[in-house]
């Protein structure tokens, strides 16, 4: 009766004294620990992401928009307020309103519909009144955050309520 080979790794470590077993131990170690960050990464990002939010739009007071005084009748200007899109809009009646163009549901920049006079969330049909910034429909849970809106001579200041 023949007797099969079997396979024995070595366990005698190699120049520099680390063993196979250490070695492939530091490999799944090492593996493992990537693919955690991987997965947690995006995790953290998303939960933390709010928080971040306030913590930039807390550092911002205003914005000063040259030359937005001058925006036409039911226009929109789209700007930066800190790190976030944001909308000034001068409504056909002439009242201004200014909103954070972030839509309360998951995120997604919003657009003004002069047509329709609402804000719509393209992404899952979210809408917002466009004078209130007041959630109308869709699957937006609360209201865009409003702005005060102040029209000068040469620009609109635009100050967090
Ligand atoms: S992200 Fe705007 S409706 Fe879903």
């Amino acid at each position: 009766m023949s007797k099969e080979p079997t396979a024995v790794l070595p366990t005698e470590p190699d120049e520099n004294g680390v063993t196979r077993a250490q070695f492939i131990k530091v490999a799944v170690g090492g593996m493992c620990l990537a693919y955690a960050a991987a997965i947690g990464y995006p995790v953290y990002r998303y939960l933390n992401s709010p928080v971040e939010r306030e913590a930039a739009l807390a550092a911002i007071k205003d914005v000063t928009l040259a030359g937005a005084d001058k925006l036409e009748l039911g226009s929109v200007l789209l700007f930066k307020f800190g790190p976030y899109p944001s909308m000034l809009i001068h409504h056909r009646d002439g009242k201004w309103v200014a909103f954070d163009a972030v839509c309360s549901h998951l995120g997604c920049t919003v657009q003004y519909h002069p047509d329709l006079d609402k804000i719509v969330c393209a992404c899952h049909g979210g809408v917002y009144d466009a004078y209130t910034g007041e959630n109308v429909s869709g699957p937006p849970p609360k209201p865009l955050r409003k702005f005060n809106v102040k029209v000068g001579s040469g620009s609109v200041l635009v100050s967090r309520v």
